[in-house]
């Protein structure tokens, strides 16, 4: 009898497990940061050399401001950990409440911060005449 139960138990949260993992949407900013291999960066150059529309759009954002290096997101570019798309983690490491919040409001169910603050310029709102510059 007791084994019966414990079968039936058993299989049932198999079944459930299964489901919760089956409907997981799949997020377009990863929840870890996907890692890619960056080229030896010649001596003399800094990120701006080569990545300069990303850094005038950095330069004037609030992570700037506050001394949020590039590096600071991405890591170092010869570390093997390196990050080319910063995930989710990396936000939430100083904004704890927005990742909560995008994790548990069904209103950002499948948004990322990304999908309203444009990478890099992350003022509050995406504008629409910075599109072109
Ligand atoms: C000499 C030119 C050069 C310099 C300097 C440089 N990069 Fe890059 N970076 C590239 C090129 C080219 C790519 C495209 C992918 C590749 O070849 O690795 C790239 C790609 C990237 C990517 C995105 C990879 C992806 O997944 O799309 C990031 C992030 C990045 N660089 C950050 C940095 C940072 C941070 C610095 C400064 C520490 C820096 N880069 C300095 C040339 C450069
Ligand atoms: C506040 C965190 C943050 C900082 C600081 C930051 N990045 Fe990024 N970066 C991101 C995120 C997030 C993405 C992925 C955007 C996406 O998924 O569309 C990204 C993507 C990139 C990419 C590849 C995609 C693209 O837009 O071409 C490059 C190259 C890059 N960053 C370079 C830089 C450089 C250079 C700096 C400094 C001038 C910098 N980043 C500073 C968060 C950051
Ligand atoms: C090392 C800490 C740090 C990391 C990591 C970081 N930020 Fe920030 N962020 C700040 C600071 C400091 C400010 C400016 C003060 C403020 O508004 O909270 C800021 C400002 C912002 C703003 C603008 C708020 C405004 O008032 O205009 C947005 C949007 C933002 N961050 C999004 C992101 C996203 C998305 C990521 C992950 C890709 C990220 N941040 C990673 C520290 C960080
Ligand atoms: C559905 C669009 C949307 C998404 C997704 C989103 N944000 Fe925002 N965010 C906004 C808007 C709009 C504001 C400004 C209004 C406000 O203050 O609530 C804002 C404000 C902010 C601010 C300024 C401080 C504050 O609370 O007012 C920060 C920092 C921030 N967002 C970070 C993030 C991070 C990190 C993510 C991803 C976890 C994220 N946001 C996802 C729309 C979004």
């Amino acid at each position: 009898m007791n084994r019966v139960l414990a079968c039936l138990f058993g299989s049932t949260l198999l079944v459930f497990l299964f489901l919760a993992t089956a409907v997981q949407p799949v997020p377009a900013q990863q929840e870890q940061p996907t890692h890619i291999f960056h080229r030896l960066i010649p001596a003399g150059d800094t990120c701006a050399t080569c990545h300069k529309a990303i850094y005038a759009q950095w330069k004037a954002s609030p992570h700037a401001a506050n001394g949020v290096e590039c590096t600071v997101c991405h890591g170092e570019t010869t570390a093997p950990d390196f990050a080319g798309k910063p995930g989710l983690s990396t936000c939430e490491s100083c904004h704890s409440d927005q990742v909560a919040q995008l994790k548990t409001d069904s209103f950002m169910k499948g948004k990322t911060c990304v999908s309203c603050h444009q990478a890099h310029v992350f003022v509050e709102h995406k504008k629409a005449d910075s599109a072109g510059q």
